[in-house]
């Protein structure tokens, strides 16, 4: 497993260091094709995913994996949506994130979807130390995806997310998808977002 160097124009500005890891996780729309998906660093993280915080340890997640080649791969990516149907093709592997909003017996599971965003984030960032980049995207056919995959109704498919060794953004087809894998990152002022600081 490698670990994945991020060009510093793509790493996150910060007041204080913070980890690499973080820093240096971002949403590419390249990814090398040429490159073998490094099993290890695939297992590793959903290993990461397994292991997220949850509400009552419920651990309501489940994750449909597909590697390019695949019929899952393929199921996945022709349910997704406008952009991402022509760049996340090119990912080694599509994940679906998968909240199970209601147990077998019928009680509702208040926190799924929270708890399904932890354990993808966990995934994200096990997968940037390993050498992978990934790039989530909420863009697809939820009941397209639920059909394929025979998914009963307390399970919801929440997100996509297109996992691989990040790719060169000249290898994009369409100048609007080149320009954004280049565009400076941004977020919110610090001061907008703690709104209690004492
Ligand atoms: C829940 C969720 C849904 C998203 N949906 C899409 C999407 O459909 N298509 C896309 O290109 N990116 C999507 N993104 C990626 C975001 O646009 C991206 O994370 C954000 O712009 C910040 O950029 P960064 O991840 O490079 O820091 C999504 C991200 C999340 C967390």
């Amino acid at each position: 497993m490698s670990t994945t160097t991020t060009s510093p124009d793509r790493l996150a500005e910060t007041r204080v260091p913070i980890s690499d890891v973080i820093a240096g996780r971002w949403s590419p729309r390249s990814f090398d094709t040429e490159s073998a998906l490094d099993e290890t660093a695939l297992v590793a993280a959903l290993e990461a995913a397994r292991w997220a915080a949850s509400a009552n340890n419920t651990q309501p997640w489940r994750f449909i994996v597909g590697r390019r080649g695949s019929d899952t791969y393929r199921r996945i990516s022709e349910n997704l949506l406008g952009f991402n149907a022509a760049w996340a093709s090119t990912a080694a592997a599509l994940v679906v994130n998968v909240a199970e909003v209601e147990t077998a017996e019928g009680t509702p599971l208040r926190w799924a979807e929270y708890d399904l965003g932890q354990a993808a984030a966990t995934f994200t960032l096990q997968a940037q130390k390993s050498g992978l980049h990934t790039h989530t995207m909420g863009g697809f056919d939820v009941d397209a995806v639920r059909r394929a995959f025979s998914l009963e109704e307390r399970f919801v498919p929440v997100t996509v997310t297109a996992v691989g060794p990040v790719g060169s953004p000249d290898a994009l087809q369409s100048e609007v998808l080149r320009s954004r894998e280049t565009a400076p990152r941004s977020r919110n002022a610090f001061e907008d977002i703690v709104l209690v600081d004492e």
